[in-house]
């Protein structure tokens, strides 16, 4: 049997990280793991039960909970059309800066790795300090790819996708953001 090939894929918001994953996923047969995700469900947890996402205690509790529910239902906890909202992104983005979230999500991801037996690449987004992609999730990545593109063509990819989901976007208000 050939050896996984892993791939990890980093960059900024909007930058095509995830299309970049989706199309090598499909073009050779990978799997792929969205980490982006794993940060937008434990964030919602959070904000579902009315704590702030930022806060240590609340965010570890939350990043805890979800490790239980992809140990138990697998990737359909994740299955949820809310995590691609403004909101899970805001929560995501709260929750990611507490060191004991990011632990337990990294493990959380890597039970994901450890459970398939086919090859899998994965994408994050890269926050200051916080690299992880590279080297916590997918330290033994063979391939590390880091995405950029101009804040122009960002905006206009997040304006589309934004569209696509059928919500109102106005392209200069999200080249600000
Ligand atoms: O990539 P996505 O927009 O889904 O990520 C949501 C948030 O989760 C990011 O803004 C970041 O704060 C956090 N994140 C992270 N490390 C990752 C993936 C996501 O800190 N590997």
């Amino acid at each position: 049997m050939a050896a996984a090939v892993v791939i990890a894929i980093d960059g900024p918001a909007a930058s095509g990280k995830g299309t970049l994953a989706r199309r090598i996923a499909h073009e050779r047969g990978y799997a792929w793991l969205d980490t982006g995700l794993l940060y937008r469900a434990a964030g919602m947890i959070a904000a579902d039960t009315g704590a702030n996402p930022a806060d240590p205690v609340a965010a570890a509790e939350a990043a805890r909970t979800l490790a239980q529910r992809v140990a138990a239902e697998g990737p359909s906890a994740l299955d949820d059309p809310r995590l691609r909202g403004d909101l899970a992104a805001d929560a995501a983005s709260k929750l990611s800066v507490v060191p004991a979230a990011r632990a337990a999500l990294a493990r959380v991801a890597a039970g994901v790795r450890a459970q398939s037996n086919v090859p899998r690449s994965s994408r994050g987004r890269r926050r200051s300090g916080w690299p992880d992609i590279g080297t916590v999730i997918c330290p033994d990545a063979d391939v590390k790819l880091f995405v950029v593109a101009s804040a122009e063509e960002r905006a206009r990819r997040r304006v589309k996708e934004l569209q696509g989901r059928g919500q109102a976007a106005i392209y200069a208000a999200v080249l600000e953001d």
